[in-house]
């Protein structure tokens, strides 16, 4: 037995290193491991053996066995990552090759308008946070600190979809606002985000369109104030706009969801019918803002007595056309091609503060 043993231990050891692909691999593990295989048929042998030489022929087996199997394994990786090497040779792509000269594509304003904010607010250390299109009444509106029968419920022009079986009234958002509903019911103060989006009301003329899209911001902890969120803004227009020392100015205003509430303008100027950002006296108006209603805070399960902080909320087609000079709303959504051409942004050229943001 020993003999036979060690002549097919040479043999089996030859035939796995002789084979070139995993299918005859395959074919050398039946002839030697399956059922009729070589080994195993060795191994029906045992039984006739006395109990000494079963032992001593059974150990020497087991050692073959291991030995092969050890062989087939090493033998497989090997085609294995031979298989995948070439693969990834195949497929490789050499994203170093210049822009292939008819390449048509480009990024849309608003799309290259978020990267901008997300980039200038992130280098603050926001977050990005995002919420569903459809929402409920609950958190478009009552969380938000709107009473029921509220005007301003009205003065959204909100598209309400068919109440369901149960009553619920779904709506499509009217704002981002929701989203600080769900951010603060999802997370844990410290809370920074901002949270880009589409919005819709029913409203359709050169300034509005059904659908749109806003930028909310939200800071809750346990100290924020007016003259952080006054800090935050400044800081963004003025790197959004490029205008290193572009004034701002803070007006009382309403909003159910903030007390107190503002609206801050930028300065600039109108001479001559044309519209220039920078500080010549005249004042435009660009967002909503301020501290978060405590009757939010709290529709939210935190405690309004230990956290406070603010809110701003900004229309992003109004400032991308005040920044790349778009005079008309309805053509972000016209998707022509000449439009895009001329509005449109390259698509490696991704925004940051330090890389630098479109001009
Ligand atoms: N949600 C408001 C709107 O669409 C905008 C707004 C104003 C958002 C003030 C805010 C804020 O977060 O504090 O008219």
């Amino acid at each position: 037995m020993t003999d036979t043993i060690e002549k097919l231990r040479g043999e089996l050891l030859t035939a796995v290193s002789d084979t070139n692909d995993l299918a005859t691999l395959e074919e050398v593990r039946v002839a030697a491991l399956g059922k009729k295989g070589r080994i195993t048929a060795l191994m029906k042998e045992l039984g006739a053996m006395t109990p000494d030489e079963r032992k001593a022929a059974g150990q020497r087996l087991n050692v073959l066995k291991d030995e092969v199997a050890a062989a087939l394994d090493t033998r497989k990786v090997m085609f294995e990552q031979a298989a995948l090497n070439a693969r990834l040779a195949s497929e490789s792509m050499d994203v170093s090759l210049p822009v292939r000269p008819e390449a048509k594509g480009s990024i849309h304003p608003i799309s290259q308008t978020i990267a901008e904010i997300a980039a200038i607010f992130g280098e603050m250390g926001f977050e990005l946070a995002e919420g569903p299109d459809i929402e409920d009444d609950f958190h478009n509106f009552t969380a938000l600190n709107f009473p029921p029968g509220h005007p301003a419920r009205e003065m959204h022009d909100t598209f309400f979809l068919p109440p369901d079986g149960d009553g619920n009234r779904y709506l499509l958002r009217t704002h981002t606002s929701p989203v600080q509903i769900r951010t603060m019911m999802s997370q844990k103060p410290p809370i920074r985000v901002i949270i880009p989006g589409r919005t819709y009301r029913c409203d359709y003329d050169m300034t509005h369109t059904p659908m749109f899209h806003q930028v909310e911001l939200l800071v809750i902890d346990t100290e924020s104030s007016m003259a952080h969120l006054r800090g935050c803004l400044q800081e963004f227009v003025r790197t959004f706009f490029g205008i290193d020392d572009l004034t701002t100015r803070f007006r009382p205003s309403f909003f159910p969801f903030t007390e107190p509430s503002a609206e801050m303008d930028i300065g600039c100027s109108r001479q001559g019918g044309e519209l220039k950002l920078g500080n010549h006296g005249d004042w435009l108006e660009i967002l909503g803002c301020g501290m978060v209603h405590p009757n939010v805070i709290k529709a939210c399960g935190l405690d309004p007595d230990v956290y406070q902080g603010f809110a701003a909320g900004m229309g992003i087609e109004r400032i991308a056309m005040l920044k790349y000079g778009i005079p008309d709303l309805r053509t972000f959504f016209e998707s022509d091609l000449r439009w895009l051409r001329h509005y449109g942004f390259a698509a490696l050229d991704v925004p940051s503060v330090t890389g630098g943001l479109a001009r």
